[in-house]
């Protein structure tokens, strides 16, 4: 069995890239299928659930308050999930996955960036936050990656989401960053945007 529970929904359209849907606090693995098959029609789809608990609610790393992680634990569980990634593309036979994260899941994508950018062939970051202080490790060149943010987000500052666009644009990713009028929840338009560009992927 492979490392984290996780549901996969194979391709019925070769020619595109394997989702990785990685959810927000309190989902699970079949939250994002629908998202998943709305955005990226006929992709295989990889759906882990976070391996934390916060107070029975599923997450991808700890955090010692809304906003402010458990460094140390980020960067356990990236490389953890990392290594997950390989296991299931070795057990379904994947390509390397396109991550498709919402807020938690979308900061576990971003730490994966930084740390494993090996392992993701892009990623759409659905309202992210920086995952780690330091810098990313690089690698990352013309790795195609989109963030949406929101421009009335309670969660994450603004402040913040463009210092994420920047260290990602300095480890050379070909990034698009998009703010919406919108808060921390998604919006149809945050489908539309990301339906587009997993298109020209
Ligand atoms: C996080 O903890 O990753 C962020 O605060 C987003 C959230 O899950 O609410």
């Amino acid at each position: 069995t492979l490392s984290h529970r996780h549901l996969f929904v194979p391709a019925t359209d070769p020619g595109r890239p394997p989702l990785l849907l990685l959810h927000g606090t309190g989902g699970d693995e079949s939250d994002l299928v629908p998202l998943g098959r709305a955005v990226a029609p006929g992709a295989a789809l990889l759906s882990p659930r976070g391996a934390v608990l916060e107070q029975g609610r599923p997450r991808f790393f700890r955090r010692l308050a809304e906003g402010v992680f458990d460094e140390a634990d980020v960067e356990r569980r990236a490389h953890d999930l990392a290594d997950f990634i390989g296991e299931a593309q070795a057990r379904y036979g994947l390509t390397a996955p396109v991550a498709l994260g919402f807020s938690n899941g979308a900061n576990i994508a971003a730490a994966l960036l930084w740390l494993r950018p090996e392992v993701l062939a892009g990623a759409v970051l659905l309202r992210p936050m920086v995952p780690l202080a330091k810098p990313p490790s690089g690698g990352l060149e013309g790795r195609p990656v989109l963030i949406l943010s929101g421009s009335a987000d309670p969660i994450v500052p603004a402040e913040n989401a463009a210092r994420l666009a920047g260290r990602l644009t300095e480890a050379g990713a070909a990034l698009t960053h998009r703010t919406l009028p919108a808060s921390h929840g998604l919006t149809q338009r945050d489908l539309d945007l990301a339906t587009e560009w997993l298109a020209a992927r």
